[in-house]
């Protein structure tokens, strides 16, 4: 896509990178941009929250774990699912996977508790063939797998990380953390990228209606200060609104939902490469599983969703956007679409477990409401 042009030249000139960062961290009068030099948040408590697992009954039931087997959990994040696995099934081994560094940590605290059987692996899905073949874990070797994507509550929670719009911190929004300096933040993203590549992320991964007219709000807001925090991102969005439709969107629990939520949304899946990289964790979970190995994939937006369900259905993951008008267009042509699956499915990988997705129970929601849009598709490989 176009935008990508721009990161293309981040990617292929890190110094400009750099330079372009540590002018922005001056130019800056609150604290610095991206975690960088002299950034600091004192907003962030000592004691991580914790990550509370989403629908975790259900996962330990699906993943039907026997014990001594080995399981793959591609998002350890706060080791909520991982802990309740090795608590409940004797002498299970866990491959802990995460790309951010403070994850593992958690991860490599639990592999002490747990001599043996916590193996904790730093690393994208991108990377997880080449973790495991370090590892001598051959393809094919895997008892089941668990994917539970997006983002865990510690990155959330925390201020300095700039994922949330309701904490103010620098706007970074990496997972990896600190792990490819020269890797571009979502400051990086609203304060370089023109307007049109800026609507057209707006567009492609926050479905945000708005869309240009928010990419127009950031141009003109950034020629006056350069948007380096999450609050003035947040306003610089609300500016372009009446007050009155700033709070008037609604989220699952029928919650007032702030105006930027989808500009949040888009800008960090748009800075890690999610949906690449979740189409790339589920071709590696493919190879990764035995005959008969079972994968559990929990989605929380309909474009993780979309795509999952295709990729298990062993679509054409190219001709995405054709399936998805099909679905639009479902009046009057199911019967079509019901053929194009059939063709699909002739080499198919997957057996369905459930026929229908599983969603979290009304009490889990109540609890946890960063649950409520959850998902949760049960496959077993071929
Ligand atoms: C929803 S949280 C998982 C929470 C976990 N199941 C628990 O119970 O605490 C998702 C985690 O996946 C990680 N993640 C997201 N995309 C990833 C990727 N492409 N490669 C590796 N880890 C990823 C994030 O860093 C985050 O820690």
């Amino acid at each position: 896509m176009l935008f990508n042009a721009k990161i293309m030249i981040w990617k292929t000139s890190p110094a400009a990178l750099t330079a372009w960062r540590s002018l922005m961290w001056k130019l800056s009068s609150a604290a610095g941009l991206c975690s960088g030099p002299g950034s600091s948040d004192s907003s962030v408590s000592d004691e991580k929250p914790p990550h509370t697992p989403v629908m975790l009954k259900e996962i330990l039931h699906y993943l039907d774990l026997k014990p001594a087997q080995v399981v793959l959990d591609m998002t350890f994040g706060g080791g909520g699912h991982t802990k309740a696995i090795l608590n409940t099934v004797p002498e299970v081994t866990v491959l802990a996977l995460d790309r951010d560094p403070e994850a593992i940590s958690l991860a490599q605290q639990l592999a002490k508790q747990h001599f043996g059987r916590v193996k904790p692996l730093l690393g994208r899905f991108s990377e997880l063939e080449a973790l495991m073949s370090n590892m001598n874990i051959k393809p094919g070797s895997i008892d089941a797998v668990l994917l539970d994507a997006g983002c865990s509550s510690m990155q959330m929670d925390q201020a300095k990380r700039g994922f949330s719009l309701s904490k103010d911190g620098p706007l970074d929004m990496r997972m990896d953390g600190e792990r490819y300096p020269d890797m571009p933040c979502a400051a990086d993203v609203v304060n370089t990228l023109d307007q049109q590549a800026l609507a057209s992320i707006l567009t492609a991964y926050g479905e945000e209606r708005h869309a240009r007219k928010i990419a127009s709000a950031i141009v003109e807001a950034r020629r006056v200060n350069p948007i380096t925090r999450t609050h003035q991102l947040a306003s610089v969005v609300a500016g372009a609104f009446p007050a009155s439709i700033v709070h008037a969107r609604k989220d699952r629990l029928h919650r007032p939902a702030h105006i930027a939520t989808k500009t949040f949304q888009a800008l960090r899946i748009f800075v890690n490469d999610e949906l690449k990289e979740l189409h790339t964790g589920l071709c590696a979970a493919r190879s990764a599983l035995k005959p008969g190995g079972r994968l559990c994939v929990i989605t929380f937006h309909s474009l993780e969703d979309r795509l999952v369900k295709h990729f298990l259905q062993d679509r054409d993951l190219s001709h995405l956007e054709q399936c998805h008008f099909i679905e639009n267009k479902r009046n009057g042509r199911r019967e079509k679409l019901v053929d194009k699956n059939r063709e699909c499915n002739k080499n198919a990988h997957w057996f369905p477990v459930q026929r229908k997705v599983v969603t979290p129970e009304k009490d889990d929601v109540r609890e946890n409401p960063r649950g409520r849009s959850a998902k949760l598709r049960v496959v077993l490989r071929r």
